[in-house]
C-alpha cells in the first residue's frame, strides 16, 4: 500500500513535511498546499519558497495548483518544470466558499461548468504533454449529490489523467457527514472498464485509525494508495504505523518531531504570535495523542508568550497520559 500526506493549507508546508519525513516516514508523495497561480504573478514568494527544492531536499513532493484559468495553470507548470517537477496535482475538491465562489476548487464541479471545465483539463494536458509532465487530480463527488460523480468520471477519463484522488464527499458537505463508499466503488469499476490501472486510484478521506484503514482494505480489496489529512497531523506516525511492520509513534518521537518544526518557523517567521498560531493549530489535532489532559490543552490554547507556551508543552508532555492508540475522532 501507498500512502500520501494530503495537502493542508497552512499545516503541510515544507518545515512540517521534511520534519515529517525525518522523524516518520512511511509516506511516498508528500502534496503541497494549494498554489494559486494568476495571469499577473504565476506564483507568491510564500509559495515559490515551499516548493524551491532545497527546502525538499530527498521528498517526493508533488506541488498542487488550484486555478480554473487554463493560461495561468499553464504558466505555473513552466515554473515547476524549471524548478524540476514532472508531477502536479489539479485541486477540484476545495469546499472553502471563497474558492468555490470563484469557480475553483470543488466549485469547478457544478453542473453548468462542465463544458468550462472540459475546455480547461483540454488546455492544462495539452501544455502538460507538451512538457512530458504528469499532471493527477484530487476531486470530490460534485458539488451537491454524490450521483453527480457520475459524468465527471466520464470527462477525467478522457484525459490522460496520472492518477486520481477521490475525497469521496461532495462540496456542500464540507468534511461532514460520511464519506460515500459507494461512488469510490463506482470509480474503481469505471477505471477498470477503462482499462486504467488500479493504481491509478487513490482513496482520501477519514482514515484516521488503523482500524479505519483496515477497514477500508476489506471493502476495497484492490485498492493500492490512500491518501492522510487529518488522521496523520493528528498522529504522524500513522503512515509509519500502517506500513508493513511499522512501529507505533513514541512520546519522545512526537517531542522531537514538535522541537523541529517549532525551530523551522522560529527561523523563518517574524514574531511569536505567527509561530505560536502555526504551533496551536496542530495541537488541536495532535492532542488526541494525550486523552484526559484538558487542563494542559487549555494552557497551549490560550498561551500568549513562547515561554508560557513552551511551560505547557512541557506540562503536557509530563503528565505521563501519552497514548499512541489513540487517533483523531473527526470534527
Ligand atoms: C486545514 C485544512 C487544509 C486543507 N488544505 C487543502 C489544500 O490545500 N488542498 C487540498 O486539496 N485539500 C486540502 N484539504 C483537504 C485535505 O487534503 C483532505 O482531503 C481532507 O482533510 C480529507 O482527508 P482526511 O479525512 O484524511 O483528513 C485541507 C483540509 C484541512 C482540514
Amino acid at each position: 500500500m501507498n500512502y500520501y500526506l494530503a495537502p493542508m493549507e497552512g499545516i503541510t508546508g515544507y518545515i512540517y513535511r521534511n520534519a515529517c519525513s525525518r522523524h516518520f516516514g512511511g509516506v511516498k508523495k508528500y502534496f503541497t498546499p494549494f498554489l494559486s497561480p494568476h495571469m499577473k504573478k504565476a506564483m507568491t514568494s510564500r509559495e515559490k519558497n515551499d516548493i524551491l527544492p532545497e527546502h525538499n531536499e530527498g521528498l517526493y513532493v508533488v506541488p498542487q495548483i488550484l486555478a480554473n484559468d487554463g493560461e495561468a495553470f499553464c504558466r505555473a507548470l513552466e515554473t515547476l518544470e524549471d524548478l524540476g517537477y514532472r508531477e502536479v496535482n489539479l485541486n477540484l475538491a476545495c469546499p472553502s466558499g471563497t474558492v468555490v465562489s470563484k469557480g475553483r476548487g470543488a466549485g469547478f464541479l457544478a453542473a453548468d461548468r462542465r463544458e468550462a471545465l472540459s475546455r480547461f483539463l483540454d488546455q492544462i494536458y495539452d501544455c502538460s504533454e507538451r512538457k512530458g509532465m504528469q499532471i493527477s487530480i484530487k476531486t470530490r463527488l460534485g458539488m451537491e449529490q454524490p450521483e453527480e460523480f457520475e459524468d465527471l468520471l466520464s470527462l477525467y477519463t478522457r484525459f490522460p489523467v496520472s492518477e486520481l484522488v477521490v475525497h469521496p464527499r461532495v462540496q456542500k458537505d464540507f468534511y461532514k457527514n460520511t464519506p460515500h463508499r459507494k461512488e469510490f466503488c463506482l470509480a474503481e469499476e469505471t477505471a477498470e472498464n477503462k482499462g486504467r490501472e488500479s493504481s491509478w486510484l487513490c482513496y482520501n478521506g477519514d482514515i484516521f485509525s488503523p482500524m479505519a484503514a483496515e477497514e477500508l482494505f476489506r471493502e476495497f480489496p484492490k485498492l493500492s494508495c490512500v491518501m492522510l489529512g487529518r488522521g496523520m497531523i493528528a498522529n504522524p506516525g500513522l503512515a509509519r504505523q500502517l506500513s508493513d511492520g511499522g512501529s507505533r509513534i513514541t512520546e519522545q518521537e512526537l517531542r522531537n518531531f514538535h522541537d523541529e518544526i517549532l525551530a523551522g518557523y522560529q527561523e523563518i517567521m517574524s514574531g511569536d504570535r505567527n509561530t505560536l498560531f502555526k504551533m496551536k493549530e496542530l495541537w488541536s489535532y495532535q492532542l488526541a495523542l494525550f486523552p484526559d489532559c484538558e487542563k494542559q490543552a487549555k494552557k497551549i490554547r490560550k498561551a500568549g508568550t513562547m515561554d508560557s507556551y513552551l511551560a505547557a508543552v512541557d506540562e503536557l508532555f509530563g503528565t505521563g497520559k501519552f497514548c499512541p492508540d489513540r487517533y483523531f475522532e473527526g470534527f
